[in-house]
């Protein structure tokens, strides 16, 4: 008897259909990586590392943060990102995927409703199967389907609260989300709107603290904003009203019976908001880049004229995603291939990310190569 036979069919398919994934040691200029500011292998944060573990900061929590794991850098962090991002309160998780699941099979109770834009991350699809709560999808950053939607549960007797769940700036589209036309919408039908910052968090915003703005002092406007991204290191912290804080540490599962993140993960994502607020020049050093890469890309990306460090080139067939990536990646630039189930069947393409660990030359070289290998791949 075979017992991995199910598993080999599903490897076989994935592999006859050009969808089998690889994990790849990162190799050449990096256009693939959310390390967007490049702090991810910085000098500041190996520095901090160094001297948080020379000031005795714990390299692991020893338990959850309800038995023993709870530490001062875990309640430091939290202090001040409330403080920073304007909030009543946030919280620390391991990582933006368990606080979004650990959200949405959180928060919404039974009775209410959860809309989600159709490009939403698998990790609230994941949080949403775990809630209470019935769900259903709106059109990509379409206020009026939204509204529509909220309309007919209204109509059919819905008299729950209702959650809408977006994201700030897509990470596989690169575009952004009409946040205020959705802040009014939310206003107007007393729902709660949370807000996915995974990729605009230190990136964009005054101090880089994302494209919400004063969004995220509304008490129906609950933000999530990752440290593994361009904060370069990992976790993700929720912002929110203090009860809500208080309900998550009553009912959250996934923070419950989960051994905390380690203190000095804690104390890095703490510096690294510091950092990233006291060095503007990163900022304006990634938008250089985004400047000059709206000029190479022209023609070629669906994010283009977005104000996005994050260039998808649409490509379609899985296979030839892979070709043009494969080829890149051979002349020494680190480009992926983004296939369904990550983006819908038939949108296969490149996801080309800007970071501070490529300079404008890279940039102007991988343009060329870029075009180079699309005329070889429409010539055969
Ligand atoms: C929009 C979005 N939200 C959440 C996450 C999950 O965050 P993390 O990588 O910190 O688990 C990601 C990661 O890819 C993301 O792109």
């Amino acid at each position: 008897m075979d017992r991995f036979k199910p598993y080999r069919d599903q490897l076989d398919a994935l592999e006859k259909a050009g969808r089998k994934r690889r994990l790849l040691v990162p190799a050449g200029k990096d256009f693939s990586s959310n390390d967007y500011l490049g702090l991810a292998q910085s000098p500041f944060l190996k520095d901090a590392a160094q001297t948080a573990i020379s000031n005795g900061i714990a390299h692991g929590s020893g338990g959850s943060r309800l038995l023993g794991g709870n530490h001062p850098e875990h309640e430091a962090l939290e202090a001040f990102a409330a403080d920073h991002f304007g909030a009543e309160s946030s919280l620390f998780f391991g990582s933006g995927f368990a606080a979004n699941t650990a959200l949405f099979a959180t928060l919404p109770q039974t009775g209410d409703l959860v809309l989600y834009d159709a490009l939403i991350h698998a990790s609230v699809h994941d949080g949403m199967k775990l809630g209470r709560a019935p769900f259903k999808t709106f059109q990509h950053n379409d206020c009026e389907d939204l509204e529509q939607e909220i309309r007919t549960w209204r109509a059919s007797g819905g008299t729950g609260t209702i959650w809408i769940a977006v994201e700030s700036l897509y990470s596989m589209d690169g575009d952004r989300a009409p946040l205020a036309d959705l802040a009014r919408l939310a206003d107007q039908h007393d729902a709660m709107l949370v807000i996915d910052e995974a990729h605009a968090v230190g990136v964009f915003g005054e101090r880089g603290t994302g494209l919400a703005g004063a969004l995220g002092q509304q008490e129906n406007i609950l933000i999530l904003r990752t440290c593994g991204k361009a904060l370069g290191g990992e976790g993700g912290l929720i912002t929110m009203p203090a009860v809500l804080r208080d309900f998550f540490i009553n009912r959250a599962r996934p923070f419950i019976f989960s051994t905390a993140p380690s203190p000095l993960t804690a104390y890095l994502a703490h510096q690294a908001i510091i950092h990233v607020a006291e060095n503007s020049s990163l900022q304006t050093d990634l938008a250089d880049h985004i400047a000059l890469a709206e000029s190479c890309f022209s023609g070629l990306s669906i994010s283009e004229g977005q104000d996005s460090q994050i260039f998808p080139i649409i490509l379609g067939e899985d296979q030839l995603a892979v070709t043009i990536a494969t080829e890149l990646q051979a002349q020494g630039f680190d480009v992926r291939a983004i296939r369904p189930p990550t983006v819908p069947a038939g949108s296969a393409r490149l996801r080309i990310s800007l970071t501070l660990n490529v300079t404008r030359e890279d940039i102007l070289a991988l343009s060329s190569a870029l075009r180079e290998a699309l005329a070889l791949a429409e010539a055969a």
